[in-house]
């Protein structure tokens, strides 16, 4: 069956273009801004453990410091607000709530979310929180093997529950997971990210304990509160680099590693039997009941998008054209492809409604003159608000934006070296400095809110 696709109604952004509730925000996660690593009670992370591994950092770089965001953050508020964003997203450190994953909570760690959400409702501003950005405590890696062991999954339900009572009804959203492909993928087949495992096994049944640890959080927590409960996926839609029959195929799969593997569990009850051919012997095991405690309703899907991939069956690929130029991290800029996957996402899994959750681009920034004209960045934002609109003028339903990234932080492997924030820090004095893309969004921002006043 072919999918009909009616001429977009407009070809142009405009801010009135978003409905009066939609909300314009932006991200950060707990362990790329908040420092303090080792303050008011913090327990240790993976990522402390995984940076202080020769090799593992491009820039031998940790999070000890990172943005000063648990110092900082009345002056990250107040950017906020002069940004006029609607929203915030961002993520709890397990191991600064609860130092071992499991028993004793640490007060003064969810001090600093109670200042933290009550600072966003006073600037007027919606605190989005985040469960899991991927700064497992360390003790949960030493006793269990982290993701790998389905102990987790009560731990992380506990937790889940824990802050859903402490913070929920302060809140706009939860989402349980970030990026669970990234966790198991990066963190556990190619050791990108931490905790650095080189096992397709391990990585397999990891994605399975954290769908499950996924599915049984929502389950703790809509008991204590009535917050929106969601997940956040990662898509870079797969794409035949050439259109042989073998490429074809090949991006077919690289699809269900990517975007089905998850997306079917969760939506669709099962997972996808091409990808559990292609993993045979590694695919994890899975018991009685766990896709029914997976697949429970949500309401919202946060979507990650940044780019696409190119798949050839005899890798690698070929440089992808970049028609749009490239990102800072080299990725192809394909605003485009954003509006045909959330009608794909649309139509086959008829999913709740969706919020582009990250979104954004690493860009070479300079300070010059005390002044960061990133012209590619407003750019790139440009366009891919615009693709979100073609998406729902033709029928996606998608209630949010958040730009990844509010503020320059720790790009995990690629340590301080790659700039995505709309405000440029200086690690070296901590000085936050608006570029020029902030003031195009802060504009953007305000003609959305002038558009719909009233209303
Ligand atoms: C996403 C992560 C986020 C950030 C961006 C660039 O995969 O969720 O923390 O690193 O990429």
């Amino acid at each position: 069956m072919t999918f009909a696709m009616p001429e977009p109604t407009h070809s142009t952004l405009r801010a009135e273009g978003f409905p009066a509730g939609f909300v314009l925000g932006a991200a950060t996660s707990a362990a790329q801004i908040e420092g303090a690593a080792h303050e008011d009670g913090r327990g240790p992370s993976i990522w402390d453990r995984f940076c202080a591994e020769p090799g593992r950092i491009i820039d031998a770089s940790n999070v000890d410091v990172a943005c000063d965001h648990y110092h900082r953050y009345p002056e990250d508020v107040a950017l906020m607000k002069w940004l006029g964003l609607k929203a915030y997203r961002f993520s709890l450190a397990w191991p600064r709530v609860q130092p071992l994953g499991r028993g004793a909570w640490n007060d003064k760690g969810f001090g600093f979310y109670d200042r933290l959400v009550d600072s966003l409702l006073e600037a007027g501003i919606q605190p989005h929180a985040t469960l899991y950005h991927w700064d497992l405590p360390a003790a949960l890696q030493d006793e269990m093997l982290g993701w790998q062991s389905r102990q987790i999954v009560p731990l992380f339900a506990d937790y889940a529950a824990e802050v859903a009572r402490r913070l929920g009804d302060r809140l706009g959203s939860i989402a349980t997971l970030n990026e669970p492909w990234c966790v198991a993928t990066l963190g556990h087949e190619t050791a990108q990210f931490a905790p650095g495992i080189t096992s397709r096994k391990a990585a397999a049944q990891v994605s399975h304990h954290l769908l499950l640890a996924h599915g049984v959080a929502v389950d703790a927590m809509r008991s204590v509160t009535k917050t929106p409960l969601g997940i956040v996926l990662n898509h870079t839609p797969s794409f035949p680099a050439s259109p042989t029959e073998a490429d074809r195929r090949a991006a077919r799969l690289d699809d269900g590693l990517n975007v089905r593997w998850y997306m079917d569990p969760i939506f669709m009850g099962a997972y996808p039997a091409d990808v559990l051919a292609h993993l045979g012997a590694d695919a994890p095991r899975i018991e009685d009941g766990d896709l029914a405690r997976i697949g429970r309703p949500l309401d919202f899907l946060g979507v990650n998008f940044y780019t696409r991939s190119l798949i050839s069956a005899h890798p690698p690929a070929p440089r992808a054209p970049g028609l749009q130029g490239f990102t800072d991290m080299g990725w192809e800029v394909v605003p485009e492809v954003l509006t045909g996957h959330l009608l794909r996402l649309a139509r086959e899994y008829a999913p709740p409604p969706m919020v582009i959750t990250e979104n954004g681009m690493a860009n070479a920034d300079r300070v010059v003159d005390g002044e960061i004209d990133d012209a590619p960045r407003t750019d790139y934002l440009r366009k891919h608000l615009l693709a979100v609109q073609r998406a729902m003028a033709l029928g996606a339903d998608v209630r949010g934006y958040f730009y990844w990234s509010l503020l320059d932080n720790f790009e995990w492997n690629s340590g301080y070296a790659k700039r995505f924030g709309l405000v440029h820090v200086d690690y070296a004095s901590q000085q936050r400095r608006p570029k020029a893309s902030a003031y195009w969004y802060r504009d953007f921002i305000a003609q959305h809110a002038k558009a719909h006043v009233g209303g």
